[in-house]
């Protein structure tokens, strides 16, 4: 009896040890949930994150790194910060890259909890089901928000990014929309006050 139990806690032990050998540690106050992974000797390498100076960043498709906000490993869902928009301009930092793209052979998409603003769209747009009105959220932003000034009085649109829509990239270019923020969580009606700023992805869990 007493071998058998001796048996159970050190098999027990060895369960904790291989899972806990194989979470990352924290990034900052940043606690990294497997399977993501910092460096090769943690985690799944498919779930590539980067810690710098105790921040911690998700590279996108293009080769730009994204801050991470939030990680959620009950809903494996994190949230990443938009790209801010340079000083004086209508431009997302991240406009020359083409907007944000993922790498579909990585298994990370974009959630449908995302309200999309875009800014500085050329009158082509106005064929998308898009909510360009005058009464868009987006004109909020711009006329109430400082980073958001650079674009008063530009063309701007947003949507609910859904599943009829492409899950891996928010689109950006010159002769297209040229600035970008998002909402998680947005409902019809919240004040500009309690707005959430980010970018909801979604991970498919590895398969163990
Ligand atoms: C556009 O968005 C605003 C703000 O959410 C809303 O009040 C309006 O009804 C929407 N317009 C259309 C055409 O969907
Ligand atoms: C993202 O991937 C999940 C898991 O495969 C899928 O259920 C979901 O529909 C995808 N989301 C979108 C917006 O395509
Ligand atoms: C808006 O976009 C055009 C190109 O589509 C660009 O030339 C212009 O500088 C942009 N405006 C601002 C305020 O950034």
């Amino acid at each position: 009896m007493a071998a058998f139990l001796l048996f159970l806690v050190t098999s027990l032990g060895l369960v904790i040890v291989s899972s806990s050998l194989r979470a990352c540690s924290n990034c900052g106050d940043f606690i990294i949930p497997y399977p993501f992974s910092t460096n090769e000797h943690c985690g799944d390498k498919r779930y590539k994150v980067y810690c710098k100076d105790n921040s911690l960043e998700f590279l996108s498709a293009t080769g730009t790194y994204y801050k991470i906000l939030k990680i959620d490993q009950s809903t494996n869902k994190l949230v990443i910060s938009p790209p801010p928009m340079l000083k004086n301009t209508c431009y997302s930092s991240d406009l020359f890259k083409g907007g944000l793209l993922l790498d579909e052979s990585l298994p990370f998409n974009i959630s449908t909890q995302n309200t999309v603003m875009l800014f500085n769209c050329s009158d082509n747009i106005l064929q998308s089901p898009l909510n360009c009105s005058s009464n868009s959220i987006c004109r909020q932003f711009e006329q109430r928000v400082e980073e958001g000034s650079g674009c008063m009085d530009t063309l701007c649109c947003h949507y609910l990014k859904d599943s009829a829509m492409n899950s891996h990239k928010i689109r950006l270019r010159l002769g297209g929309c040229t600035a970008y923020t998002c909402l998680v969580g947005f409902k019809v009606g919240d004040p500009l006050e309690t707005w959430n700023y980010g970018i909801e992805l979604q991970w498919f869990p590895p398969d163990l």
